[in-house]
């Protein structure tokens, strides 16, 4: 009998497994990169989560969104604990050595943002000045080519979030961001010393995707619907809502 009921309960949890989803696709981001993804309360939102929404629903597909942060994106995609990732990620030649990307979807360039009254005009003027960036992001790649890796002035945070309140604090004099997180920065913080300058010459347009494991089953279903929602209209609707006046 206790073996009847052993059965009983093996074959309720896989019943279970395959009626609750087990196909759900999950998506990592790291929420603290407004406008892309960034936490109201505990909702995930941005553009990245609306167009995410709109790309899994054109697609037919049933997802989860979790909140993993930056730096764990990246071996989360390769042991499976995430299937995809949107976090406003440059497609870069050393990422797709690793992994697979969509189609982009959006085109971004660095920006410095800087602390009224640092002398800066260009990115050349970085140079001996006390500049943060996100660990493992393009603006930290930026940043050390012009300052030099391992630049003791160069500081490394784990969110961009948290290099731009450390700015507005003046704790330091720069940050080397995506240029559509420092605008937004400066619109929420209209009262604080933060200025900002582009510098076309040094920071080069990248183009950002979703990121899948390499070889991910996932990359012609997303980049199907991704075009269609690109095309449709859709795409415009969301870029309105965030980045219209
Ligand atoms: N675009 C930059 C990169 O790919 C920064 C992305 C950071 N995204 C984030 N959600 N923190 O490196």
């Amino acid at each position: 009998r206790k073996s009847l009921l052993v059965l009983l309960l093996v074959s309720m949890v896989a019943l279970l497994a395959a009626c609750g989803g087990g196909d759900k696709i999950i998506v990592g981001t790291d929420a603290a990169f407004a406008p892309f993804e960034s936490l109201d309360g505990e909702d995930i939102v941005g553009f990245d989560v609306d167009l995410l929404a709109a790309v899994m629903e054109e697609a037919g597909l049933e997802y989860e969104l979790n909140n993993v942060g930056w730096d764990p994106i990246f071996p989360s995609l390769k042991n499976g604990s995430i299937d995809v990732a949107i976090s406003g990620i440059t497609i870069t030649e050393e990422r797709k050595q690793e992994f697979d990307f969509t189609r982009p979807y959006f085109e971004s360039t660095h920006m410095i943002a800087f602390y009224e009254g640092t002398d800066i005009q260009s990115a050349n003027d970085l140079e001996g000045k006390i500049i943060g960036v996100q660990t493992g992001t393009t603006g930290q790649f930026a940043a050390e080519s012009i300052v030099g890796e391992s630049n003791p002035n160069l500081q490394l945070f784990e969110t961009t979030a948290l290099a731009l309140a450390a700015l507005k604090q003046g704790n330091i004099e720069a940050v080397v961001t995506d240029i559509a997180v420092a605008s937004e920065f400066v619109k929420n913080n209209p009262n604080d010393n933060v200025q900002l300058v582009s510098d076309a010459e040094n920071f080069e347009a990248e183009y950002y995707g979703l990121m899948l494991a390499d070889g991910s089953e996932l990359k012609e279903t997303l980049d199907t619907a991704l075009s269609t929602v690109i095309e449709n209209g859709k795409y415009a609707e969301i870029f309105q809502k965030w980045f219209g006046t």
